[in-house]
């Protein structure tokens, strides 16, 4: 939530800070904003409520002076609407220091009074602008940026992260981490520095960056990056090379974002895959959880954690493990975690799923987990961040930069990772043999170029997509292994398309939500040939006989059914663990395509952030 980005080097700042600001904009489009600094001149900044594209129209009109350093911020709002005055970067009461910020300063409110009492005028509602007005009554006792930076951490309560710049010390910018709201990762080039709440905003430059930990300062100027403990003891930065392909995280060929994504599903799988398998001869090879062999072989229950997408594949994940170890696993949404008591034996190994590997929620269920000393393997799409750090062992996704607000590919490849966890564990604890094992890694192998042909005839779907994209409301209703997938299917009409949709277990139907069923309700019935079909076809019956239309997604070749339902697509053959991937990439797609016959801004749905980072 919220885009930081900051530059300091040779460039011209305002262009480099604007493209950044770009690949950011995922994070909150609500307002955006740029300060730059240009020698001993005040601080000049362009703020604007909504789109970036706004800014870039009103820096036409008014531009920023030329300068060669700044900071920029995208918003997605919590405290304050969307408004000029809301939009980041903050100033201080004199003008002297600015702050873009992301998380909450969770005690804003005294902090404000304070600042009142002792007379300065804040001018905004955000929280965030407190924190400019304590670096500046700082820094006019004479503390440079940097330990001005330290003090004021001291005062604010919440997980946030920020960046600053003084007017005194021209071409110096500061950022900070408090907390798990928000990472900051910083870029070395030579001759330049650059600071952002993610990676993606770096690639353009360079590939060598460190991330930022918890309650870590950072000073870049063009020649030097230090950062530093808040007690202020200096300390080295973890510098690693990320081989990340700029081209890839851009649209290219398609018209959005998502459904360049959806279309990355193959290799983006294959190359997951691939780093966690080998072939010829065939065994599991799961690095990040070397080591944690005695441990897993232990284990007596299994809990997994995620929140929206990454709580569906728990779900999933949940089917895996209970079907290849036998062991008793629960999932739960990671906020909830939180909420309750959950009684986690020592014998329990907690499975967290962040694509991000920054979502608060998360991190917060699994620091209460870790107090509790269980063990602790996490599946995440983004090397060395926050969860990796937090769990025992690692299984990353290959699934490239993910920058669509709505998760596709790192769903996939998550479940993917989870298919592969559960084997292993199995493995360990002597479960399936190892024919079996072999057996099902080689089934998995086979996906990613089903899914390619799948991805390769879409028409029908299209056609499909079409009729319904003028429902307002829809039920999807999934049994077993595709129940997930009608949870997520539902999920991502509802943020792409704006449909009204609810995901259902089939059986689930009889008890209150068919009183729903009515010809302006249809139903998307997940009923493939391993989805119970059966007795989904069933409830497809008891749909019918009330007027309610029904749309299914069926096996290739199940006439029987089609024959029955108002309109059906297929979805290629496949073994009864591995429906789920199939069933995910028809109801991806059939979003996508709704959400574009019904103009909606895909990439950028309202009220959504991608990295959800406060609470
Ligand atoms: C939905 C979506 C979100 C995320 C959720 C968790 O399309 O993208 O529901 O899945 O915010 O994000 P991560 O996986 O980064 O923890």
């Amino acid at each position: 939530m919220c885009g930081i980005f900051g530059y300091t080097g040779k460039q011209s700042a305002t262009p480099v800070i604007l493209e950044a600001l770009k690949s950011l904009e995922y994070r909150g489009y609500d307002s955006a904003g740029i300060a730059v600094i240009d020698g001993s001149k005040p601080i000049s900044i362009a703020r604007k409520k909504g789109k970036l594209s706004d800014l870039e129209n009103y820096m036409q009109e008014v531009p920023l002076p030329d300068s060669f350093s700044g900071i920029g911020h995208t918003r997605w709002a919590t405290h304050g609407a969307p408004s000029d005055m809301n939009a980041h970067p903050h100033t201080s009461y004199s003008g002297s220091v600015v702050v873009a910020h992301n998380g909450i300063v969770e005690n804003h409110n005294s902090l404000r009074f304070e600042l009142k009492s002792r007379g300065r005028n804040i001018l905004s509602e955000t929280d965030s602008e407190v924190i400019a007005h304590l670096l500046e009554e700082h820094i006019s006792k004479g503390l440079s940026l940097k330990n001005a930076v330290s003090q004021v951490c001291s005062l604010l309560e919440g997980s946030q992260s920020f960046v600053a710049m003084s007017q005194y010390e021209p071409g110096v910018i500061v950022g900070v981490r408090l907390g798990n709201a928000g990472g900051l990762v910083i870029g070395f080039k030579k001759d330049e520095a650059m600071i952002a709440s993610d990676v993606v905003a770096l690639l353009p430059h360079t590939q060598k960056v460190a991330y930022l930990a918890n309650r870590q300062v950072v000073q870049i100027t063009e020649n030097t990056i230090t950062a530093f403990s808040l007690d202020g003891d200096e300390i080295n930065l973890d510098v690693s090379d990320l081989s990340q392909d700029i081209e890839s995280v851009h649209r290219g060929q398609y018209e959005h974002l998502m459904l360049k994504e959806i279309m990355d599903q193959p290799e983006a799988l294959s190359d997951t895959i691939q780093s966690l398998v080998s072939v010829d001869p065939t065994y599991l090879n799961l690095e990040g959880i070397q080591g944690l062999d005695v441990a897993l072989s232990k284990i007596k229950h299994v809990v997994l954690l995620g929140m929206g997408t990454s709580f569906h594949a728990a779900l999933i994940g949940r089917c895996y493990i209970e079907k290849m170890t036998g062991l008793p696993t629960d999932v739960i949404n990671a906020s909830e975690f939180r909420n309750r008591q959950v009684a986690l034996p020592p014998e329990t190994l907690l499975v967290s799923i962040s694509q991000s590997g920054e979502t608060v929620d998360v991190l917060e269920a699994m620091n209460i987990a870790k107090e509790k000393g269980v063990v602790q393997i996490t599946v995440s799409n983004s090397v060395n961040a926050q969860t990796s750090r937090v769990a025992d062992g690692v299984i990353y996704t290959r699934a490239g930069v993910e920058r669509g607000v709505a998760s596709t590919k790192t769903f996939t490849t998550s479940i993917a990772a989870l298919y592969l966890l559960a084997l292993r564990l199995s493995e360990i604890q002597g479960h399936l043999t190892q024919e079996e094992i072999q057996a099902h890694v080689l089934d998995l192998i086979r996906v990613p170029a089903l899914i390619e042909e799948q991805l390769q005839d879409l028409d029908n779907l299209k056609v499909l997509a079409k009729k319904i994209s003028i429902f307002d409301h829809f039920l999807f209703l999934g049994r077993g292994n595709t129940l997930p997938i009608a949870l997520e299917g539902a999920l991502k009409m509802k943020e792409v398309s704006y449909i009204h949709a609810e995901g259902y277990p089939a059986g689930e139907m009889k008890h209150g939500p068919i009183a729903l069923i009515d010809d302006s309700f249809p139903t998307f019935a997940l009923a493939g040939k391993h989805s119970l079909r059966t007795k989904t076809s069933s409830n497809i019956e008891q749909i019918l006989a009330r007027n309610g239309k029904v749309f299914a997604l069926l096996t290739e070749g199940d006439y029987e059914l089609k024959g029955i339902v108002d309109e059906a697509i297929f979805m290629p053959e496949t073994t009864e663990l591995l429906e789920p991937f199939v069933a995910t990439i028809a109801v991806q797609c059939l979003a996508y395509y709704v959400a574009y016959e019904r103009g909606c801004e895909i990439d950028q749905p309202r009220n959504l952030a991608k990295t959800v980072t406060v609470e």
